[in-house]
Parts: C-alpha cells; structure tokens; sequence
C-alpha cells in the first residue's frame, strides 16, 4: 500500500518541506492532495489555536492536521467530518497507521479515478497511471469518500449516503502508455498522427452522402440544427483548435462564432442564452477553467457539447452531448496528436451542421475526400522528420522566434508558438501576418527568425508580401508551404513543403511540421521534452 504526488506548487516553493505526502505531528496519518484548500488560513489559524504546529507552506499539510484533529478510531468518519469543513478543491488519498489494510479517498472538483485491479485496487488523477494493471475503472463523482481495501471498495458521500459506481471498461491499450522504443512520449505522439487522425475519421464520414455521422451529437442534432450561435471554449492547445474551429464553421456553416479562453469566460458577462452551443474542448476533460466556465454557461441555459479525449471525465459527463477523439491516451505534456484530432473533429462537426443547411453534396463529397486523405499526408510530413531537425539544429542558437499565419493558418501559427516556447523556454510569439507592421516586425532583425506557414489559399500572396517585409530587415524566414511551390524558396531561407489539400485541410498536416520543430529544437537544446519545467499535463486547479 502507498501513496505518492508530483506536486504542482501552488502554496510555498517547491520543497521537500512542502512536497508531499503531508504528515499529522505524530506521523500516524499520511495524506497526498491535489487541488487547492481555499480556507486554508482560517483552518490554519484555528487548528494553530489548538496547539498543532506546521512543518510546510502548504495548504494540504492543514488537511493532515484536521484530519487528525477529528480522529476517534474510524478514518473514514474523520476524513468525511474534516472534509465538510474545508472548502476548496481536493482530490485526496489519506492512509493512517492504525488502519494498515485501507486507504480513503475523495475528491471535488479535482479528477480521481479508481482502477479495479487483480487483488489490488489503484487510485489516481489520471487512468493513464494505472492503465498497466488494469482496464476497470470508477469514476468518482464531486463529494465521494471512497474506502479501499485490497479486494473491494466502498463509496459514501460527504453527506454520508452510500452509494453505487459500476466499474467501466477502459478501450485503451496497456502498450498505448509504453515508449515503445521512441525516445520521448511526444516523439511517439507525433507518429502516432497517421493513426490518431484515422480513428477520429472512422466510421464518421459518409462519402457519398458528403456528410459526417458523428453518433455522439445525434441525441442533440435537432437542437443543433436551430442553433445561430456556438461559443467554443477552451485553453492552451486546445484553446487554438477552437480558433481553426471558429474558421472552419465560418466557412461551413450559418453559425455566430465566438471562441473564448476558459479563464476569462467564466468571469465575463457573456452572450450566452437559452438556444447558444457552448462546445467545451478539452484533451483531458478536466481542465479546471473549461470546467468552470461550462458550468456557467450551463447556468444560462446554453447547450452544453464537449470534444474530450478522456472518456468518462469530467466534462464528458457534464455535458449533455459530445464527441470523443479516441486517440489514446497522450502522455507528453505537450499536446499533438490531440490538436490535430481536434482539428480534424471540428471540421466533421462544421461539415454535419453545413451539410444540415445550404452546404451542398458535391462540396460535402469534397471536404470528406479531403479529410481522408490527412492521414497518409500527415505521413508524409512525418518522413520529412530528419530534414526538419537538421532545419531546427541549424537554429538552436536563435533565443527569440516570431510565428505568422493568416486566415486558417493563423491558430496553426499560435500552436506553432506555444509549442516551442513550452518545451525549449525560448521567446517564440505568434501574430496574425497582417498585424506583423503594427507593432511585431519591430523585433525582426537578422538575430529574431520567423517561421511562417503559407500554405496555398486566398491569402497567400499575402503572407508573401509579409515575407518579403522580413527579409528586408534582415530576418531569416522557415517557410512551411504547399508541395510544388517553388516560388517560396526564393524568399524563405529553409522551406518544408506539406500536401495539397483544400485550404483550410492544409494548416493540419502543416501544425505537424511545426510540432516536430518544436521538438528537435528541444532535443537541440537539451531540455526536458516530456515534463517541461513548471507545467502540468492536466490543469486541474484555477
Ligand atoms: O486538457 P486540455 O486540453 O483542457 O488542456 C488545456 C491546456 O492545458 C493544454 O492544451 C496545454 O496548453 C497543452 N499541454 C500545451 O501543449
């Protein structure tokens, strides 16, 4: 029996007097807890007041102490009577020396998951922990206190009702959380595009009916179809998904788009009434901002969708419809094979709406040959790997980057960005191209590159002028264009050429070239590709 925590710093710094397991003065009681005690203070206050003393900064430890403080023989009880007390987040695992064969366990508003081993029960933030030993999971539920022994489980709520939670089966496979001989977890990622984006497309396009059937919004679809205004909401990664989004049913669709960044929506007053969509986009479906901001938005009355990878996480179950990417779980801090699934979902999603409405089949037909055709085209992009690191090589020196897109290139050109500024800590910015001469081309100079994807649409000519300003202020360019352009190489100092496809399918092969950049240019570095420093896989505190 054990427990353990990679902390997140949220109280204090990180060190091993604030790292957890956090311990009651007598050692007795070991408690690990993600999440964050809002009225730690008070309760620190008060239980300092009775004579407990503290050995860390951090929230958590005054949970240890409580706990303790309402200990009379039954852990469970205790960990109930202190939990009501606290307000806050907290997923939890607390184990007490006089109750060797148990662990209790509760959560609210962090994930936790229960696996359901062989003669052996394992509880974590994420399924992908336990994903090795086993398949069987309960998911838990805001204010469940679960009790664990070896053989079985039981669950109460804080209110102290019991209550029942069937094991789910999980699809994912045990090999999906190996290195399977790759270097890093977002190397595997990466390559597992070709793969990734075929399970996000089987059994969803209707070629001759030029439409996609996506299962999951069927129970919603008539509701969908009445619908003129679509919040997509969402952070990080996925929060530029949602811009390619807004872009692709722009095009597709009738809609009024609007794309927000969870943490500012669920403190904004929105146009969010009875009769809006408000699609939650989330690999993890846990993040704790989009979690908060579709709650809100639920509050108004909107239609609640997700796109979630996890399945069985939280805001899979707290909207009412959604659909999965079934791309397995994605290990690497840094989301790949995830954005470009969310792409490619939301651009069945645009195409099921559009097709409802006035988008024609012989468009339809189109749009659905173009999607099946990312994935041996992703592959291509994919064989280019090594030319893409001797490019990244090449620029390992450079400490500042400026990444230009326009129109569907531009959410590419952000996600280009944050990938390279989050797993190698240079300076890398993204900007639409247009707004590059009202403030940004300041920074070039023959010391600040620029990568700039112009890939073959309406606006490429463009984006070839805004190259052009570039190099004349001396700024190196990495030029991502379409195969067969050989204009481009007369401006740019390096190009990397992606498939043809229709314009707005583009940018999605050409965000894999950018991923794999942003990954040799790391490796160029030396930095921790997996567990870049200060950033968590799951955001699941505000
Ligand atoms: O699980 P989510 O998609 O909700 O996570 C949102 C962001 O934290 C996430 O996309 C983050 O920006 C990426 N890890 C960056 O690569």
């Amino acid at each position: 029996m054990g427990i353990g925590h990679t902390r997140w710093a949220t109280h204090g710094k990180p060190s091993e007097e604030n790292a957890h397991p956090h311990a009651n003065a007598s050692g007795t009681l070991m408690l690990v807890h993600n999440g964050i005690i809002e009225n730690y203070q008070t309760l620190r206050h008060q239980l300092a007041a009775r004579g407990y003393t503290f050995s860390s900064e951090t929230d958590t430890e005054v949970v240890a102490h409580l706990i303790d403080a309402e200990y009379d023989g039954d852990l469970v009880q205790a960990v109930k009577r202190a939990l009501r007390k606290v307000s806050g987040t907290f997923g939890l695992v607390v184990m007490h020396a006089r109750h060797p064969e148990q662990l209790v366990a509760a959560r609210r508003g962090s994930p936790m998951v229960l696996g359901v081993g062989n003669g052996e029960m394992l509880v974590a933030s994420d399924v992908a922990a336990f994903l090795r030993l086993t398949d069987k999971v309960v998911y838990l539920e805001d204010d469940d206190v679960v009790s664990i022994t070896r053989q079985e489980f039981v669950i109460d709520t804080l209110a102290d009702e019991r209550v029942e939670r069937q094991a789910q089966q999980i699809e994912w496979q045990p090999d999906a959380v190996e290195l399977n001989g790759y270097p890093h977890y977002m190397l595997k990622e990466i390559f597992e595009q070709p793969e990734a984006i075929t399970n996000a497309l089987r059994g969803r396009l209707l070629p001759g009916e030029g439409i996609a059937n996506l299962g999951g919004l069927r129970s919603v679809l008539d509701r969908l179809k009445e619908a003129h205004h679509l919040v997509i909401v969402s952070c990080g990664t996925s929060y530029y998904a949602g811009l390619y989004g807004r872009y692709v049913f722009e095009k597709l669709t009738d809609l009024i788009v609007e794309v927000e960044v969870a943490s500012e929506m669920r403190y904004r007053k929105t146009n969010i009434r009875p009769g809006s969509v408000v699609l939650a986009i989330s690999q993890s479906g846990e993040t704790a901002d989009t979690i908060a901001a579709m709650r809100e938005a639920g509050r108004k009355g909107a239609l609640l969708l997700g796109l979630v990878n996890v399945v069985g996480s939280t805001i899979s179950r707290i909207t009412e419809a959604g659909v999965y990417n079934h791309a397995g779980p994605e290990i690497g801090v840094a989301s790949t094979k995830i954005f470009t699934s969310q792409c490619c979902i939301l651009v069945m999603m645009a195409l099921l709406l559009g097709r409802c409405k006035h988008l024609s089949i012989t468009d339809g037909m189109e749009i659905v040959a173009g999607l099946e055709r990312l994935p041996e085209q992703i592959a291509a992009v994919l064989k280019q790997a090594d030319y893409i690191r001797t490019i990244a090589e090449a620029y390992a020196r450079y400490r500042n980057f400026l990444f230009i897109g326009r129109k569907y290139n531009y959410p590419i050109a952000l996600e280009g960005a944050l990938k390279l500024k989050e797993i190698s800590y240079v300076h890398a910015e993204g900007c639409a191209a247009g707004e590059m001469k009202h403030g940004f081309i300041a920074m070039i100079d023959e010391n600040f590159p620029t990568v700039c994807l112009a890939t073959k649409d309406t606006t490429y000519e463009k984006t070839l002028s805004n190259m052009l300003e570039i190099k004349s202020r001396n700024g190196k360019i990495i030029a991502v264009a379409t195969e067969g352009d050989e204009e481009i190489a007369h401006i740019a100092d390096h190009v990397i050429y992606t498939p043809p496809n229709l314009d707005f399918l583009q940018p999605i092969p050409a965000a894999v070239a950018l991923q794999l950049f942003a990954y040799y240019s790391a490796v160029a570095r030396g930095c921790e590709i997996d567990q870049p420093r200060n950033l968590a896989k799951s955001v699941t505190v505000e």
